[in-house]
């Protein structure tokens, strides 16, 4: 009883929610990844920066370049998937910073003038973006595959430029036969919690 959350909706987010590996047919639209995306905007990242980028994956040409960076046994999710969305920090999100935190525009200067800094806060923040697109991609019915077995370098060089690390390929659509493994456990709060 301690949650507000609808039981439905954190079995859908969470309970119930599973990491696919196989899809049915059914398309994901557009309109989808829009929904999905004007919601997960307003997940909190530092200073505002939203470093997250997203590559939609939707020609059969680019998915067959896509494929042959993924690992051997991500090949034929990938290769199959409704959708596939190519995740990425953009290392050089300072430059919409003062228009995204204007309640202190000399950030970008104080803090992220240096690449090196900028690399260390778009991993982070665009990670935590991560997770929040793939708890949208649940929201909106769907399951997401998120993989980080690819060939980064590969992947970089063919979809983004050297200003964009890739961070996750998600697989994205309407979970197919025998889509899961079966759950592994999980640490239990003890495992995890400690108070000081
Ligand atoms: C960042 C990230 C990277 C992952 N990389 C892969 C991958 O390369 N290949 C794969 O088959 N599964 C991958 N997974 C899937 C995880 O193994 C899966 O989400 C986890 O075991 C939980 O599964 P469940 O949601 O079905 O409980 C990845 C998941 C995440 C979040």
């Amino acid at each position: 009883m301690s949650l507000v959350l609808d039981p439905a909706a954190q079995d859908l987010l969470f309970r119930e929610a599973r990491t696919a590996n196989t899809f049915t047919d059914e398309p994901v639209s557009d309109e989808q990844l829009q929904a999905i995306y004007d919601l997960v905007k307003y997940g909190p990242t530092a200073f505002n920066q939203t470093p997250l980028r997203i590559t939609l994956v939707r020609s059969a040409e680019a998915r067959e370049r896509l494929v042959q960076h993924m690992a051997e046994g991500n090949q034929a999710k990938t290769a199959t998937a409704p959708l596939v969305a190519i995740l990425s920090a953009d290392n050089e999100f300072h430059e919409e910073l003062p228009a995204l935190f204007p309640a202190f525009p000399q950030a970008k200067d104080l803090f992220f003038a240096e690449r090196s800094a900028r690399e260390g806060a778009a991993g982070m923040n665009a990670a935590l973006q991560a997770a929040y697109f793939i708890i949208g991609v649940r929201a909106a019915g769907l399951a997401a595959g998120p993989m980080t077995g690819f060939d980064f370098a590969g992947v970089q060089k063919e979809f983004l430029d050297g200003d964009h690390t890739p961070l996750m390929v998600v697989n994205i659509g309407k979970p197919g036969a025998d889509a899961w493994y079966p759950r592994s456990p999980r640490l239990a709060y003890d495992d995890v919690i400690t108070s000081v």
